[in-house]
């Protein structure tokens, strides 16, 4: 089977990372994770990584002198890995325009949240204090607009009315750990395609691919 060489790009705890890594042992998974990458180093995911024999990668963003000179760096490092795809996963910085650009199509991201519903950071609180009955989590297309790309694929988890920040949290992961790989594979079979104008197509996907009701 030919498999869809995937980098994944983390700077954090690294468990969506992880729930991939676990996807990919799977003989007939068609990802290949070619490349553990992180801003930061000495981050607990690159240990999780290195677990699971994945090869890894640091390109420290505090020496570089600019975001630009960082990102080319990044963009050198999935190629020379042969990423034919990027999986952002808990990369806790805004992209440069360059970067989203040159990897168009081929960059996704899992937010935990409902998009469109609350971009950005500290989703879990704020969906708490607006008092949304349903929350949830997205695999999207990264385009220059922040958590605002084509949507992928969405889990959705009902918040219980004694959910604390960290409860709700808990529970959004782990939607998020089966979602990322379901929504990755989607991709690698190409039943869901990026399109040039900014959306998706759903080529044979099914509803039940693409919306996880937990
Ligand atoms: C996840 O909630 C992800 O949706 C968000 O950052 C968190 C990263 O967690 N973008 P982990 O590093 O994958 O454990």
């Amino acid at each position: 089977m030919k498999k869809l060489k995937v980098a994944v790009m983390i700077s954090g705890r690294g468990s969506n990372m992880g729930s991939l890594a676990r996807a990919a042992m799977d003989p007939d998974y068609p990802v290949e994770i070619v490349l553990v990458l992180s801003n930061k180093p000495n981050v607990e995911g690159l240990n999780l990584a290195q677990q699971h024999g994945l090869p890894i990668r640091v390109v420290d963003q505090t020496t570089f002198d600019s975001r630009d000179e960082h990102e080319l760096a990044v963009t050198q490092a999935l190629q020379e890995a042969g990423a034919e795809l990027v999986c952002m996963a808990g990369y806790m910085r805004i992209l440069e325009d360059a970067f989203v650009n040159e990897w168009r199509g081929r960059l996704i991201n899992i937010h935990p949240s409902l998009l469109p519903s609350f971009t950005g950071l500290d989703t879990h609180a704020r969906a708490l204090e607006r008092g949304v009955r349903i929350h949830g989590c997205s695999v999207h297309f990264v385009n220059n607009e922040l958590d605002a790309g084509p949507i992928i694929a969405q889990a959705a988890v009902v918040v219980e009315p004694n959910d604390d920040e960290s409860s709700l949290a808990a529970r959004v992961l782990e939607a998020e750990h089966e979602l990322y790989p379901r929504a990755l594979k989607l991709i690698a079979e190409e039943k869901i395609r990026w399109t040039g104008d900014d959306s998706v197509r759903d080529n044979n996907a099914t509803a039940d691919d693409v919306a996880l009701l937990k």
